[in-house]
């Protein structure tokens, strides 16, 4: 998935503007949508509607794409991006869930707590870099968790178009499995559901699932960053072209207990700062007063890169291509860090 570049910056003031009637809008975006419809899926995910306030068509997506939404915090607006989960062929209605989480920033706390049916919000256009592989050959599914967001979309398209596929889903348990009915009415034997927790725990087994389909295969995953890491590893460890296995990760892959402090160097604002082993680069230099760029702050959409000059950069991000890696020398300081205990960059 990718984000709509336009709106990608840096944290602003909280701004309910008024447009025409004097309403409030929450956001900044190009597109307003109206909440039309919220509904609890499962105890932590809840669904939100998303139509045009005149009851226009809203724009093109494909499967696998999100849509950036405003969220009020205390530090100012800033935009969060959820994928669009329903069937890309219905034009009058956006579908997103979102998962609590309670240890976030407070995005998804915000959108649960502050997002009511009727309320108007200025997003961004919808974008992708999560897209499905323009060919026919067949394709396995993973999600874990809220993670059955865009991979929901692409097992609609895909059922439409008469590619072959299987869903697995990974969740604790049948309680928190969103969508278990409809996937299951809708797709009917290629959907397998494992579940980690409850009377019968039948976890999910990623190598048993790769070894079972042609090398050939497209691979989708999309939940946690070891469900990611999982797969990939597993998929090309049996020989999987790495370009036929496209990942994207619903929690932000922040800073982990076996990560370590560093220093940055900010070359052009002739900075130096300090990057401790809970903290990323990102808060790190907004927290020395430097202006930088963002949007997810969750390693998908790319709008916080910058070239690196120095060091060796630990890449966390589900966005940028090996080329931008290793030949543009570029990094998602959102969620990359340092390997040693330098990087300079061009910021
Ligand atoms: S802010 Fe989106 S990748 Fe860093």
């Amino acid at each position: 998935m990718s984000i709509n570049q336009a709106d990608l910056t840096a944290s602003r003031p909280v701004s309910a503007s008024a447009r025409n009637s004097g309403e409030h809008v929450l956001g900044t975006g190009p597109l307003e949508l109206l909440v039309s419809r919220v509904e609890d899926l499962t105890p932590r995910i809840r669904k939100f509607e998303l139509k045009s306030p005149r009851g226009a068509v809203l724009p093109l997506w494909t499967p696998g794409a999100h849509i950036e939404v405003p969220v009020a915090l205390a530090t100012g607006l800033e935009t969060r991006c959820y994928s669009l989960m329903g069937d890309c062929e219905l034009r009058d209605v956006y579908e997103i869930a979102v998962l609590r989480h309670e240890e976030g920033r407070g995005g998804s706390r915000f959108v649960h707590g502050g997002y009511r049916e009727g309320m108007r919000l200025r997003c961004a256009y919808p974008s992708n870099h999560f897209e499905l592989i323009p060919n026919r050959a067949p394709c396995v599914l993973i999600a874990g968790g809220v993670g059955i967001t865009p991979i929901r979309a692409m097992a609609i398209a895909l059922e439409r178009h008469g590619t072959a596929f299987v869903l697995h889903y990974a969740a604790r348990s049948p309680r928190e499995t969103a969508f278990m009915q409809d996937l299951g009415d809708r797709f009917g034997t290629k959907v397998r559901f494992w579940h980690s927790e409850g009377d019968c725990p039948n976890r999910l087994d990623v190598a048993s699932i790769l070894r079972a389909v042609p090398i050939t295969a497209n691979v989708y995953v999309c939940g946690p960053p070891g469900l990611i890491q999982d797969v990939s590893d597993t998929a090309v460890g049996l020989g999987m072209p790495r370009s036929n296995i496209r990942s994207e990760m619903f929690a932000p892959a922040g800073p982990a207990a076996r990560d370590h402090a560093f220093e940055v160097l900010l070359a052009r604002s002739h900075t130096r700062v300090q990057i401790s082993a809970d903290e990323t680069i990102l808060d790190g230099v907004l927290a020395a007063g430097v202006v930088a760029e963002f949007g997810c702050r969750a390693g998908q959409c790319g709008a916080c890169a910058v070239t690196v000059l120095e060091g060796e950069v630990d890449h966390r991000d589900t966005t940028l291509s090996d080329d931008e890696r290793i030949v543009d020398r570029r990094a998602c300081i959102c969620v990359s860090r340092a390997k040693g205990t330098r990087l300079v960059l061009d910021l």
